[in-house]
């Protein structure tokens, strides 16, 4: 049974994937402490998850690439438990750029994580990886046997080292670990306290399908239409973030109450269902009333065709499914968008 307020890390927990993940650990009565170093992020976020959970979490500011930082804020938390890792940079295009400043960030920041962890008896990690892993795959549905493809950005290779890293961690460690491989996670919480903020021009579909909505852009170009897939654009497994921050909860939970199966385990987070950067179009359309003002443009470099999720193993193990459905994602992406409007007028 879960001990009741067992008080879990999460890095990066003011970021987007990281504080819905907090709101839900929460929810599921853990204490969570937060360190973040606020480069992608801000601690107002720390006032909206108490907002929406009644519980304002502990946060620290913590630059995870200084061991003696890390160390510190560990010696002020000597109960913690379990650590969630979310805190990287995550700028693909950004990361061809500047490889080595996402190799020293991401790679550091797990590393020193890990030392301090093993050095206090702290047993458990959730690491964020990303089916990037998977490349452009083989076959569809792709499940966690699949092999790994030669990543092509730095970003993209740091999530698999930093599978590589853990493989070899808990072989020599007490630690158990699992991946969690994020297909596209989109929205926001109901709420509409947190979202992924946008900074300049957004880079991911959704975002800047409600960017075009709200009129801050005026058409979204679509990377290609000459794909092999049903309507010639890149079909992906888009989910909710609510979903991939349960996910969390139930990874941690296995990890607390010994029942994983082995010291370290991947599952793959995703819908099982793939859209089309049309599709995604329409379902904005049917679940706002709004139409999109679109044009058809060249491929993207570096996109893959078609990547969708096969979840039978996070189904079954993890006794997690995503339960919201692409309606869902796109009105909630919408109210979020409307709601940093509206701050921005306050402000
Ligand atoms: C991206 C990253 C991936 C990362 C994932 C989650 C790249 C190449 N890949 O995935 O490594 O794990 O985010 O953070 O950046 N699209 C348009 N017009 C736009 C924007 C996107 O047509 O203005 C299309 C893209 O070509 C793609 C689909 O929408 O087919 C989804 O794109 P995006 O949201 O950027 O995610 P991914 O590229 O799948």
């Amino acid at each position: 049974m879960r001990t009741p307020k067992t008080k879990i890390l999460v890095t990066g927990g003011t970021g987007y994937i990281g504080s819905h993940t907090v709101v839900e650990l929460i929810a599921s009565g853990y204490e969570v402490v937060i360190i973040d170093n606020l480069s992608n992020s801000s601690e107002t976020v720390v006032d909206r998850i108490g907002e929406i959970t009644g519980v304002r979490p502990a946060f620290h500011r913590v630059e995870m690439c200084e061991k003696a930082e890390m160390q510190a804020f560990f010696d002020q938390h000597p109960d913690i438990r379990a650590v969630i890792h979310f805190a990287a940079f995550l700028q693909v295009n950004e990361s061809v750029k500047e490889p080595l400043t996402y190799y020293l960030n991401n790679l550091n920041s797990q590393l020193n994580v890990l030392q301090c962890m093993k050095e206090r008896n702290i047993d458990h990690f959730v690491f964020s990886s990303s089916c990037t892993v998977y490349g452009n795959p083989d076959n569809l549905p792709v499940d966690e046997r699949a092999p790994i493809k030669k990543a092509e950005s730095a970003y993209g290779n740091t999530k698999q080292m930093g599978e590589e890293i853990l493989e070899h961690t808990v072989k020599a460690t007490r630690i158990n670990a699992i991946s969690l491989r994020y297909f596209n996670p989109v929205g926001a919480h109901e709420s509409a306290l947190i979202g992924e903020v946008q900074h300049g021009v957004p880079h991911h579909l959704v975002p800047y399908i409600t960017e075009t909505a709200f009129g801050k852009r005026s058409q979204l170009n679509v990377f290609g239409s000459d794909y092999r897939t049903h309507d010639g654009t890149c079909v992906r497994d888009y989910i909710h973030v609510v979903d991939v921050a349960k996910a969390h909860v139930a990874a941690i939970d296995r990890l607390i109450n010994g029942k994983n199966r082995s010291n370290y385990e991947v599952f793959n987070l995703g819908t099982g269902i793939g859209y089309s950067v049309l599709d995604m179009i329409g379902a904005f359309t049917k679940a706002t009333g709004i139409s999109i003002k679109y044009e058809l443009a060249p491929r993207r470099v570096g996109d893959v065709e078609a990547v969708y999720a096969d979840t039978t193993l996070a189904n079954r193990e993890l006794g997690w499914k995503a339960m919201l459905n692409v309606e869902d994602m796109m009105r909630s992406a919408w109210k979020w968008e409307q709601a940093v409007a509206a701050k921005k007028t306050e402000a």
